[in-house]
């Protein structure tokens, strides 16, 4: 069960300008009452119109790469006036088991996110729109999606696929080759898919939360985006956070606010895991000050990725945990490039291996050097995030290889007091440590 952190007040979203939450009504929003608040999208009937609007705001992706959403939106429209035909996709994948962002949002703001889907469309002037999801469409976005051709709001009608429930279904690649009939498996880059995308035509794919903030600027403008984040990284964006008692909350935070103000204050926490499964380990307290920016959270090695936030309580095994979600990664790369194929099996049970009982004196060094062979060297990123989150681990838990040599662990006398996995992986996965054997 996620729950959503903060509610909001009552009133319209630009009276809420300074105040967050701005995406996520208390209940799901009907199109009666969608309409009550924002009014219909607002299109502008002319191709590319609203891409500077998006570029003042400096809007990002919230899929995971904070990529700048203007320059797909240009890309595509560009490459569309080149072949005549462009695709949007809205990307509710959402395979990052420890997320939960995306599926909420689509449950209480089914509209801010179709609103987007179709300005995006007008803006790179798409006749084709799909919508992406992890889960089979539920009854809001059915009904959303119902209401609004009854009324005859949507200029382009919007095809949904459901993703497998694999990591590796979200990447932009993955996304297009299942939309095409195929497996969501990634496939090898140039060209980007804003060339040559779905069926060749030149496709944007945008994250739902990304096309729900668009949503917003195209009716209050930038200066509205900009009322909170940083100023070079404005706006909020959604989290999913897990303080120490596992239950994932989301809720909306302006970027820049201190990661503490999320994950409290440490106080019981050995480290926090920042950006998901591909993202990285960070030690408590010396993380303390960082906050919920890609500037911030840079200096450290860290970036906010998809906005999964975590506070691994002192009594559990850090390592244990690394080792189950290593493992979960390396079984859910698509095995297509060697990295994947030969790196990571052996990465993952090089990580197992310091999580258990005494290691090998070569198990360290073979895991740093298979960690530098595998990076930059796959189709996709999956290699990279996985090395990004073993070696955080490496580094964070470091005295806890050296008592796991020894046969020991600082959270019991080799067992940690508390011994359920902490970090949610899909069912079926190991779930102790003893499931690697
Ligand atoms: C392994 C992997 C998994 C991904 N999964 C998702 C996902 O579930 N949802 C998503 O929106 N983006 C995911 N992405 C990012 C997409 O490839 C793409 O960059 C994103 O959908 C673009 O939208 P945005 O610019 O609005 O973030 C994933 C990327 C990688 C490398
Ligand atoms: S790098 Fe790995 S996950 Fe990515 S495409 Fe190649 S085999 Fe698949």
């Amino acid at each position: 069960m996620t729950t959503v952190v903060n509610q909001p007040a009552a009133g319209g979203a630009a009276q809420q300008a300074a105040g967050l939450p701005r995406l996520l009504p208390a209940a799901p929003e009907d199109l009666r009452a969608h309409l009550a608040r924002y009014g219909p999208a607002p299109y502008r009937n002319q191709s590319g119109a609203l891409i500077a609007d998006v570029e003042a705001s400096g809007l990002t992706g919230r899929g995971g790469a904070a990529f700048p959403v203007h320059r797909k939106l240009a890309a595509v429209a560009r490459a569309g006036v080149r072949q005549g035909r462009t695709v949007v996709v809205a990307n509710g994948a959402e395979s990052e088991p420890a997320s939960r962002k995306d599926e909420l949002l689509l449950q209480l703001a089914p509209n801010l996110v179709l609103d987007g889907l179709q300005l995006t469309a007008e803006a790179v002037g798409a006749a084709e729109a799909h919508l992406y999801l992890h889960y089979a469409p539920g009854p809001q976005i059915l009904r959303a999606l119902a209401e609004r051709a009854a009324r005859g709001l949507d200029r382009i009608a919007v095809t949904i696929t459901q993703a497998p429930p694999r990591f590796l279904a979200g990447q932009e690649t993955a996304v297009l080759n299942r939309l095409g009939g195929g497996p969501a498996l990634p496939t090898f880059q140039p060209p980007r898919v804003s060339e040559r995308g779905l069926g060749g035509a030149p496709t944007l794919v945008q994250n739902v939360e990304t096309l729900a903030h668009l949503a917003l600027i195209a009716r209050y403008g930038p200066r509205w985006f900009r009322a909170v984040g940083t100023a070079a990284e404005p706006g909020s964006m959604l989290t999913t956070i897990y303080r120490p008692d596992g239950k994932a909350h989301v809720r909306e935070a302006a970027i820049g606010t201190p990661v503490r103000t999320l994950l409290g204050d440490g106080a019981g926490v050995q480290a926090w895991l920042v950006g998901g499964y591909h993202g990285t380990w960070l030690p408590v307290p010396d993380a303390a000050g960082i906050t919920l920016d890609n500037a911030s959270l840079g200096q450290s090695g860290a970036a906010a990725g998809a906005g999964v936030l975590a506070a691994l309580p002192s009594g559990r095994c850090g390592l244990t945990e690394a080792a189950r979600v290593t493992r979960y990664l390396a079984a859910e790369s698509a095995g297509q490039c060697g990295p994947c194929l030969n790196g990571l099996p052996r990465i993952a049970a090089a990580v197992a291996e310091l999580a258990g009982s005494g290691h090998r004196r070569q198990t360290l060094d073979d895991l740093k050097r298979w960690s530098g062979l595998v990076e930059g060297r796959g189709a996709c990123h999956h290699p990279d995030g996985t090395v990004r989150f073993v070696r955080s681990a490496l580094v964070v838990f470091e005295p806890e290889i050296q008592r796991h040599a020894r046969g020991h662990c600082s959270v019991g006398n080799h067992g940690a007091t508390d011994r359920a996995p902490f970090l949610p992986l899909p069912p079926g996965m190991p779930t102790s440590e003893e499931d690697w054997t």
